[in-house]
């Protein structure tokens, strides 16, 4: 990571921190790597975030309905998904840039075979990274990567279960279940919204990588043969979602998977990626991933997972197209996004608002702000109203109850303390895409300022039409 963008990342981990968006895990105790815990605001964001998919993913739709699975499922299930056997491998990392391999795999590739030891593996002399070159890598890990538990009392190989490393092979496990209690026909979805765990050998970028996190995964049913067109489908509805919540066609990009690069059943798979300040990352994988899962849990459970097409007379068992997206990482997206270090002249007559220069003191007659310009749709607040002055009780009064009513139908944030200036800061901070100040004049006309987080223009309107204003605003 250059500089600036170092300084962009520990800004924004310091702003969590301050303002109550994510804190470490267990921080008292010196925190748990991997671990992360949203604060009030937090929690907010995540919300929003989670409540935009599915009313956009299953609400909106007639074609995709919900499930909510438990975390814990027969460990038949991750057998039969390959997550047993599939993550069991020695594994490494690089240490420069931090890609991870299969130990045995890079060694062939680059002639040596991996040594064996009594304690487990090493790595032959002079193995480096394929894709940085380094050769500063971590010993050699047989890993697992979902976390063992035990079901009961007693512990051991017959009780042993596994946090879900993912929250789709519910969907497919109950896959008969829905379809018959919900009427649909193929091509229809199936989605799920939930934590996953995974026991990442790096857990990094703040809650980039985490070890437990949120995902939120569709499963959607088709017909073989129109993988094609539906994967395209859902690359394409994905996007306008992330468009919807914030994110530009310009902070995004499309990767499209080589044909060496798909698993073997696979036919296609798009990853959806970020430009975060740490690099271009993956927020969502899309993949067309044939009948593998139905068809593994039908061999494994010996249930059958065929859809009998009552239109055409076939039975065959569906192909999937799977969007999986990670809340945590969309929500970092979006705290990145709209993260902004703002010099605002202190006389308008010195021009506009400049971006501020990382590691610079704010130039003379100008004042630093921070901004988080997020998406009035996913902001924790929406607007924030102030009493210009906390001990006059006509404005406090006035104040209170322009609160109530619209705090009844946008989450709302009351504030009285400080100067109006600072009041307005905070809310800046925190991404309140309006302010509401009751002032002296307001008593006397009944109006009150409205001002925008973004331009930190003011305007005068009536206390009347405030609902319909911020209706027509936050609409957007
Ligand atoms: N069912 C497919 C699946 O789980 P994945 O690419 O492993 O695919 C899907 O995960 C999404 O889950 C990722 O795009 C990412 O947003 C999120 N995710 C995966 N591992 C994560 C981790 N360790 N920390 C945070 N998010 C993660």
């Amino acid at each position: 990571m250059a500089n600036n963008e170092n300084h962009l990342m520990d800004s924004i981990v310091s702003l969590c921190k301050r303002r109550g968006f994510i804190f470490q895990s267990s921080e008292i105790y010196g925190g748990l790597s991997g671990f992360w815990d949203y604060g009030p605001l937090g929690c907010e964001l995540k919300k929003n975030i989670r409540e935009s998919w599915w009313r956009n993913t299953v609400q909106k739709r007639e074609d995709v309905v919900g499930l909510d699975a438990s975390i814990i499922m027969h460990p038949r299930i991750w057998e039969a998904s390959g997550h047993l056997a599939g993550f069991a491998d020695p594994m490494v990392d690089c240490l420069e840039c931090k890609k991870r391999y299969k130990a045995d795999n890079l060694c062939e590739e680059q002639g040596q075979k991996l040594i064996k030891t009594d304690k487990g593996f090493a790595l032959p002399e002079g193995i480096k990274c394929t894709a940085c070159g380094s050769k500063a890598m971590t010993e050699p890990k047989a890993f697992n990567l979902m976390f063992r538990t035990f079901v009961g009392p007693v512990e051991d190989e017959t009780s042993v279960a596994y946090l879900r490393p993912e929250t789709a092979q519910a969907i497919f496990a109950q896959f008969s279940n829905v379809l018959s209690v919900s009427r649909q026909k193929v091509p229809f979805g199936i989605a799920q919204i939930g934590k996953a765990f995974r026991n990442e050998i790096n857990p990094r970028n703040f809650t980039f990588r985490s070890r437990e996190f949120e995902q939120m995964e569709l499963e959607f049913f088709v017909k073989p043969g129109t993988d094609k067109h539906w994967h395209h489908y859902w690359v394409e509805e994905r996007l306008k979602w992330y468009h919807s919540i914030g994110l530009s066609a310009d902070s995004l990009e499309k990767y499209v998977y080589k044909k060496d690069e798909l698993a073997h059943y696979a036919s296609a798979c798009v990853d959806i990626m970020f430009k975060f300040p740490f690099g271009l990352q993956e927020l969502e994988g899309v993949a067309a991933r044939s009948d593998f899962d139905l068809s593994r849990h039908q061999q494994f459970s010996g249930k059958s997972m065929e859809y009998f097409d009552q239109d055409t007379n076939e039975k065959f068992i569906p192909h999937v197209v799977e969007p999986s997206a990670g809340v945590d990482r969309i929500a970092l997206a979006l705290l990145c996004n709209a993260y902004r270090e703002e010099w605002i002249p202190k006389d308008e007559s010195m021009g506009g608002v400049i971006e501020a220069e990382p590691g610079k003191p704010v130039p003379e007659n100008y004042e630093a702000r921070t901004v988080l310009k997020f998406s009035p749709r996913i902001a924790p607040f929406k607007a924030a109203v102030f009493p210009l002055l906390k001990n006059k009780p006509e404005l406090v009064e006035k104040a209170r109850k322009i609160f109530d009513t619209l705090n009844n139908r946008w989450p709302c944030f009351y504030d009285h303390t400080s100067a109006i200036g600072r009041r307005y800061r905070r809310q800046d901070e925190i991404g309140t895409p309006y302010g509401i100040t009751i002032d002296f004049q307001t008593i006397t006309d009944n109006t009150v300022t409205l001002r925008d987080r973004d331009t930190m223009k003011q305007e005068r309107i009536s206390a009347d039409k405030l609902t319909d204003k911020l209706q027509e605003l936050l609409a957007d």
